[in-house]
């Protein structure tokens, strides 16, 4: 079939079932990993979830990258609430984990001193993360704000609760594409994972990260954006992306093979600005050619 029916033909499906995609394996095509591979370490560290899921808690641990070494601090441990009954954003993503075992392997002061603004966080489990490091560095300045749709807010608050990160971490509701509610600072740092799956919600969330990157008029705010590969017409969503942004694969991650086995790329994304020259590199190339 062509390319482009494949793609009307993905849109018809989306219309009927827009999370059909969320719990299969991608559509193989030439540009496909190698997606039999044995699940990753980093990865098998979340017991498999499917929708039937309902007040379940996960015991989810991350350890920094000398873990062995006696002093060095302990690994990272989140209680995580999940629940699918609120939506899709209720049990934990693959590519949430790896954006936070990336963060825990940066460090506490990866967060010393920043604003912090996750989107889509679904059960908050990368904020926590970084709330937690927040705490570790004994920074009362850090501050994240874990951000989601109405149903998914209170699964995201208990789970604030659960970890005792209230002083760290704030929720909010943050619907893409509509007005940043004013409450919400401008970010140092924005993350993302598997946010790419429902082709109606792709302008929205491209208008989001603008707008909150817009918003910080001081200094260039750094977003971590942890995308899983799907499906052929998750490309319209990076069509939308590069007029506002060009990425970046994040290099320095420890676990990037595995996760590139498992189709899932971390990237920082680099607001076009349209005096700011041109700042493309080899990892830019490279993001470009892997999506
Ligand atoms: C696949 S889940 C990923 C959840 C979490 N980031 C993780 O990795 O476990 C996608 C999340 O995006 C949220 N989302 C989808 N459309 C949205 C919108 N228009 N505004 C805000 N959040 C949205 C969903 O509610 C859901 O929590």
């Amino acid at each position: 079939m062509a390319f482009h029916d494949d793609l009307a033909l993905d849109e018809q499906l989306d219309a009927l079932d827009p999370l059909r995609h969320l719990m299969h394996q991608p559509e193989s095509d030439d540009t496909e990993r190698d997606l039999d591979a044995p699940s990753s370490s980093v990865l098998s560290v979340l017991p498999k979830q499917s929708r039937s899921i309902q007040n379940e808690t996960l015991h989810l641990s991350f350890a920094h990258p000398h873990a062995h070494d006696p002093n060095e601090p302990p690994p990272i441990a989140i209680k995580l609430a999940v629940d699918a009954s609120p939506g899709c954003g209720g049990i934990a993503w693959p590519a949430g984990e790896i954006l936070s075992s990336y963060l825990v392997k940066r460090g506490p002061t990866y967060v010393q001193g920043r604003t912090i603004i996750e989107l889509g966080s679904g059960t908050g489990l990368v904020g926590l993360v970084a709330g937690t490091l927040a705490g570790r560095a004994k920074d009362e300045r850090a501050k994240v704000w874990i951000t989601d749709q109405a149903p998914l807010l209170d699964i995201m608050r208990q789970n604030v609760r659960a970890n005792a990160l209230e002083a760290n971490v704030a929720v909010a509701e943050l619907n893409w594409g509509s007005l940043i509610p004013p409450e919400i600072p401008a970010p140092d740092l924005i993350l993302a994972a598997d946010c790419v799956y429902f082709e109606p919600a792709f302008p929205l969330l491209v208008q989001t990260l603008r707008d909150l990157v817009d918003r910080n008029a001081e200094s260039e705010t750094e977003v971590l954006f942890c995308y899983k590969k799907r499906r052929k017409a998750d490309k319209r969503f990076f069509g939308m992306l590069k007029k506002s942004f060009s990425w970046t694969e994040v290099m320095d991650d420890p676990d990037r093979e595995t996760s590139n086995r498992e189709a899932i790329t971390l990237l920082r994304l680099i607001r076009r600005r349209p005096l700011a020259g041109s700042r493309r590199d080899d990892h830019e190339e490279e993001a470009r050619r892997r999506i």
